[in-house]
């Protein structure tokens, strides 16, 4: 085989994986290549980080079964005809610490109301209570920055709508039974496959700006889950057998966003509270849930307007509890 000297190690053997179509032993990649086989798992690894995905078997070798997806911003930005999100900047990062992050520091910068900030991989992405979000590969991870004239107690609303955004796309463009778990999970299956996090800067109990961040799991294989998340996690690929282009499930996920944004800011909340209610496994259930520090066992009766899960213990005792994590400025 000649191969041109220019291509980089790296991508002949991306090359070389992709003709062959099936399992090719790290032995002959690194005859055929002159380096060593320590070498070829490098590259292959790197090559991952890429997008691809290569999967590798123990005296099989690897087996070539996807190309990273590009995402195009330009391509999301003309097929969506939203209202706010989407009309501030737009930003696409390869790699990033967490887009939340990103969000926060522009948002508190400034950044116009609707701005967009994607990546292709997060190294610490932010989960709700601190806990961390696993980004797997060919994943969609992104947050609008939002400048909402609305009171701080209807944060709660805003996770509300984001969830209710990815379990519709998941359910109307992938035929996905997918089910919102309260207050900020997507799930198939009884596993996550998507997830939300809303946080918010305030100025003199006002706010100032208010994030929405979405990460949900596309294009990944079981495989590729840390061994702590297997049999917990999920993605739409694992649950539909079929890999979707990251530009369609931005726009259809960021449409739908839009239009629940724009009931929020329309005062519109029963219409919201209605799709939600149907698609969410929580009302009606009993439940036990730490609030304020303290352990609530009771019923969960309802979403108020704004977004609060009502829950009744059994003396009656209402509570109203939100659904978010909020950065207080
Ligand atoms: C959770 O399930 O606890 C919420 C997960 C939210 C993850 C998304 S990925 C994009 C955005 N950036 C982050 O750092 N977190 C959110």
């Amino acid at each position: 085989m000649v191969m041109e000297n220019k291509i980089s190690t790296k991508d002949k053997i991306a090359y070389l994986l992709r003709k062959n179509k099936e399992w090719v032993s790290g032995e002959n990649i690194s005859g055929c290549l002159g380096i060593s086989r320590a070498a070829v798992a490098k590259h292959v690894g790197a090559l991952r980080h890429e997008g691809y995905l290569i999967e590798s078997a123990p005296r099989r070798g690897y087996l070539f079964k996807l190309e990273p997806d590009k995402v195009d911003l330009n391509l999301i930005k003309n097929s969506l005809n939203t209202k706010i999100i989407g009309k501030g900047e737009w930003f696409w990062l390869d790699k990033t610490f967490s887009t939340n992050r990103e969000a926060a520091i522009k948002g508190a910068q400034g950044a116009l109301n609707g701005s967009l900030i994607m990546a292709g991989s997060q190294t610490n992405g932010r989960g709700r209570k601190g806990r961390k979000w696993f980004s797997a590969p060919r994943s969609i991870f992104f947050s609008t920055v939002l400048r909402p004239d609305m009171a701080p107690k209807k944060l709660s609303l805003l996770t509300i709508i984001a969830t209710l955004a990815v379990q519709q796309t998941l359910a109307e463009v992938m035929g996905l039974k997918a089910i919102i778990k309260w207050p900020n999970d997507v799930l198939v299956n009884n596993k996550k496959l998507a997830g939300v996090l809303v946080e918010a800067g305030l100025s003199a109990g006002e706010l100032d700006w208010a994030i929405i961040g979405i990460g949900c799991n596309v294009n990944a294989c079981a495989s590729e889950f840390p061994e702590e998340l297997k049999g917990l996690i999920t993605s739409v690929m694992e649950e539909s057998s079929k890999n979707y282009p990251r530009n369609s499930v931005y726009k259809e996920i960021i449409a739908r966003l839009d239009y629940y944004y724009d009931l929020v800011l329309n005062k519109k909340e029963p219409d919201i509270i209605k799709a939600w209610k149907l698609n969410s496994e929580i009302i009606n259930k009993k439940i036990a849930i730490n609030f304020n520090n303290i352990k609530i066992e009771g019923e969960a009766v309802d979403i108020s307007l704004e977004g609060l899960l009502i829950v009744k213990d059994d003396k009656n005792y209402e509570y109203q509890i939100e659904a978010g994590d909020y950065i207080i400025s």
